[in-house]
């Protein structure tokens, strides 16, 4: 029987994106069976709440989620359902990936970095977050756990040995946050020794920074905790062409959802104009994830070389032509 995804095609720029990705799966006969739901603004504004009972059963069950982008309206008590979603099914592992494409206006040519982002706990966990009566002290409680560190990395690690991959840069700031950072560290030195054949690297996030800027080639698996994760993952996107390139699998035990890293874009959205390559990539990733190898290298190179030839790409690319223009050359292709 065919395998059924959850699709969400979120908010903004989401729809219009997640149209583009679907098309192109169809075209590659990768024969799915699509079950769409509601989550963010649009979930709202149709059902009354951001993230609908629907829609999180729909995660549970199929297992696997094809998500564009959620808007999370700003103060009004709202938490970020990326966030809610990401502790709800435990998807503790975020994996955004790089990689130079020729024919992007990005000013490096040899990028191929992964992010590991730890994606539950930290400074994103939510918790202890006051701000006192008065207005003028505001606390946030960052909660690093043994298990949380241990998962990540050794996730981390275990991806190096599958992608055949040299190195692995463990990045913190456990010199300033000797507890939090500090314990990560430790446990990612333990995780380290398990994994002989990979070279193991450790970095300040500041210089890791200035590093990336200066010599991105060096860089190959980074494995961080959450905030690091997040705006490393974001200088890493704008290495390789901007937000337009930038996909991310969010991995639990019993769940995982694809995204693009980015947002909903609300200064683009309607107007034909995002680029929907994240989300293309965001599809290979499930792609990968499934054992359906075949199927992500064919939409991989059709997506390759319509970005090479550089003569219907989007804006962010240099280029003129819209999502739907570009969507079509990809199908072309294919
Ligand atoms: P954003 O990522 O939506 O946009 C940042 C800039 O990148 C904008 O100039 C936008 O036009 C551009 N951009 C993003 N994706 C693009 C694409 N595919 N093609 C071409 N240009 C692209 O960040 P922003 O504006 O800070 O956030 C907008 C909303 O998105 C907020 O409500 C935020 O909460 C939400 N958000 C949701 C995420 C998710 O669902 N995973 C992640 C990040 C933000
Ligand atoms: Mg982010």
């Amino acid at each position: 029987s065919k395998r059924t995804i959850t699709v969400i095609p979120g908010d903004g720029i989401g729809p219009s994106i997640i149209d583009a990705a679907i098309k192109i799966l169809d075209k590659a006969g990768c024969d799915f069976e699509y079950e769409f739901a509601d989550a963010g603004l649009t979930a709202l504004e149709k059902q009354g709440e951001l993230l609908p009972q629907r829609t999180l059963d729909m995660i549970e069950k199929n297992r696997i989620t094809l998500k564009g982008p959620l808007t999370t309206p700003v103060g009004e008590g709202f938490t970020s359902i990326n966030v809610s979603l990401r502790k709800k099914f435990s998807l503790y592992a975020n994996i955004r990936p790089v990689l130079s494409f020729k024919g992007t206006q990005a000013r490096y040519e040899n990028i191929d970095i992964i992010t590991v982002r730890e994606n539950t706990e930290g400074m994103y966990s939510g918790l202890g977050q006051t701000v006192s009566e008065d207005g003028s002290t505001a606390e946030a409680t960052s909660i690093i756990t043994r298990q949380g560190a241990e998962q990540i990395t050794t996730f981390a690690y275990e991806l190096a040995r599958k992608e055949n991959r040299k190195k692995v840069t463990i990045v913190h700031k456990a010199n300033i946050m000797k507890s939090t950072s500090g314990l990560f560290l430790k446990v990612a030195r333990e995780v380290s020794l398990r994994y002989p054949d990979i070279i193991t690297e450790e970095m300040i996030v500041d210089a890791t920074c200035m590093k990336l800027v200066m010599n991105p080639e060096n860089f190959d698996v980074m494995v961080t905790t959450n905030l690091f994760g997040d705006i490393l993952s974001d200088l890493c996107a704008g290495l390789v062409g901007g937000l337009g390139m930038a996909p991310g699998a969010n991995i639990g035990k019993d769940a995982a959802i694809f995204e693009a890293v980015h947002g909903s874009a609300p200064d683009i959205a309607g107007k034909n104009l995002a680029n929907p390559t994240s989300v293309i990539l965001a599809s290979i990733q499930m792609l990968e994830y499934l054992g359906m190898s075949d199927k992500a290298e064919l939409i991989r190179s059709a997506v390759t070389a319509v970005i090479a030839e550089g003569d219907r790409t989007t804006r962010d690319l240099g280029g003129t032509h819209g999502t739907t223009d570009f969507t079509q050359a990809v199908i072309d292709r294919l």
